[in-house]
């Protein structure tokens, strides 16, 4: 038998499960730390106070903050680009019976439009930087799209916006409201999206990423290596939990009632989870232990829609969500010291603003591409395969015929 790459001993010192504390490559996209999270240099909080989605986007693609005139190239270039080839279009509305029995669910139809096209991109097979920034915007901008004719067809109307993929007038947020309800959003709805899709657009070698750039290592294409990402997030333990988190309140609004928040019942029903080792959505993260720069942004902008937003579709009953909300935070924080992440707020937020669950997990790809696509770039730029060890626990060396 070959001598093994490694010696048990080495095995056993630099195994680590989950990866957890492995540096596992460079970048120059994203740092994350607990005391903070910056793109690029800039830190997230001057981000969602003074920057735009399209800005972000351009920052983390082409590296640098743009000028206006940059600005307006960059917005053209994704406007220009939101129209969908007829074959996807086709291929979503082909998929209205599966979306209906649940046997289809909206992460996996865009996983496959993005796979579709892949096959109709003239860049598609180069991993040249040109031709992947233009692929890069081309995903991006299409993303919102998919999204809305998706949501058009589960609600079992005419496909919003065929030939344009939109209104040229609204950006990336407001479009993507606007595509999936045919009515342009509130100018505050469209800020708080756009501040969320900020918030979600970059975080270093989390699952879906690296899994972008593991793909990306072998010289494979972006739109394979997105494919693997969306599937990644996809996942409830990553993007999947903004839904799950919503799921989860949904549930103990139902189990307890609502007269009962803010009571002695919700400690009940935590317990319970506690006791039966329950994960709970939305709580904990493998880096940030004192909690997730991101979440107290997204909070207070939902918690203000709630309260002030009469028109929301909950009308002022959408407040109980976060009421409820925040009493499960303070009991996960005194009885198991887990702060909330990302997700949590995400789900009450988008809840409020009555955009449908499933819609939640898309909506954090519309904003993710930017940052997978900016790491696809660099792993392409500077390129070593990731091809990691594993430590080996199975059966020692025996005969087949012994
Ligand atoms: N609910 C209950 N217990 C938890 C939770 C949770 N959400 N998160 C962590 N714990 C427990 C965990 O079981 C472990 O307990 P024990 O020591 O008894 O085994 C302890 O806390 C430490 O966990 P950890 O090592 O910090 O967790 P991890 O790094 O392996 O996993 C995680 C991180 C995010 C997968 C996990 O916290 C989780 O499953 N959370 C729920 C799903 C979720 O909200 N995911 C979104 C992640 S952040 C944004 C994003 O990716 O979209």
């Amino acid at each position: 038998m070959a001598a093994p790459t490694i010696s048990k001993e080495q095995a056993d010192a630099s195994f680590s499960k989950g990866l957890e504390g492995i540096v596992a490559g460079e970048t120059s996209v994203c740092s994350i730390e607990q005391g903070g999270l910056w793109y690029r240099g800039y830190e997230i909080h001057d981000l969602a106070l003074h920057a735009t989605f399209e800005e972000v986007a351009f920052v983390l693609l082409e590296g640098h903050k743009p000028s206006a005139s940059e600005l307006a190239r960059f917005k053209g270039e994704l406007v220009a680009e939101r129209p969908l080839p007829a074959p996807v279009t086709n291929f979503i509305e082909s998929m209205g019976g599966s979306l209906h029995s649940g046997r289809a669910v909206p992460m996996d139809i865009l996983r496959t439009c993005v796979s579709m096209l892949g096959h109709l991109d003239p860049d598609s097979q180069s991993v040249e930087q040109a031709a992947n920034l233009r692929k890069a915007k081309r995903l991006l901008a299409k993303i919102p799209t998919m999204i809305g004719h998706m949501q058009n067809v589960i609600d079992g109307k005419a496909i919003i916006e065929r030939e344009r993929g939109g209104d040229p007038t609204l950006d990336h947020a407001a479009n993507l409201l606007y595509l999936m309800t045919g009515s342009k959003p509130a100018k505050e709805y469209a800020r708080v999206v756009d501040v969320s899709l900020i918030l979600y657009a970059e975080h270093d070698f989390n699952a879906s990423t690296f899994t972008t750039r593991v793909i990306a290592g072998t010289l494979s294409d972006m739109h394979g290596a997105v494919c693997g990402g969306i599937a990644a997030l996809k996942g409830p333990l990553h993007g999947g939990a903004n839904e799950m988190a919503m799921e989860m309140l949904k549930e103990i609004m139902h189990d307890v009632g609502e007269a009962a928040i803010g009571t002695k019942a919700v400690n009940d029903w935590m317990q319970k989870a506690f006791d039966t080792k329950r994960k709970l959505m939305g709580f904990g993260h493998r880096v940030y232990k004192n909690g997730d720069h991101r979440a107290p942004i997204l909070h207070k902008l939902g918690r203000t829609i709630a309260t002030t937003d009469t028109k929301n579709p909950g009308g002022h009953a959408a407040i109980k969500w976060f009421d409820l909300g925040e009493q499960v935070q303070k009991i996960m924080l005194d009885k198991k010291n887990i702060h909330p992440n990302v997700d949590f707020p995400c789900g009450m937020t988008y809840f409020t603003m009555g955009i449908p669950v499933p819609q939640y997990t898309p909506i954090f790809v519309a904003s993710r591409m930017s940052g997978w696509c900016a790491h696809i770039i660099e792993q392409h730029a500077n390129n070593r395969i990731i091809r990691p060890l594993s430590r080996y626990i199975g059966e020692a060396p025996r005969q087949w015929n012994g």
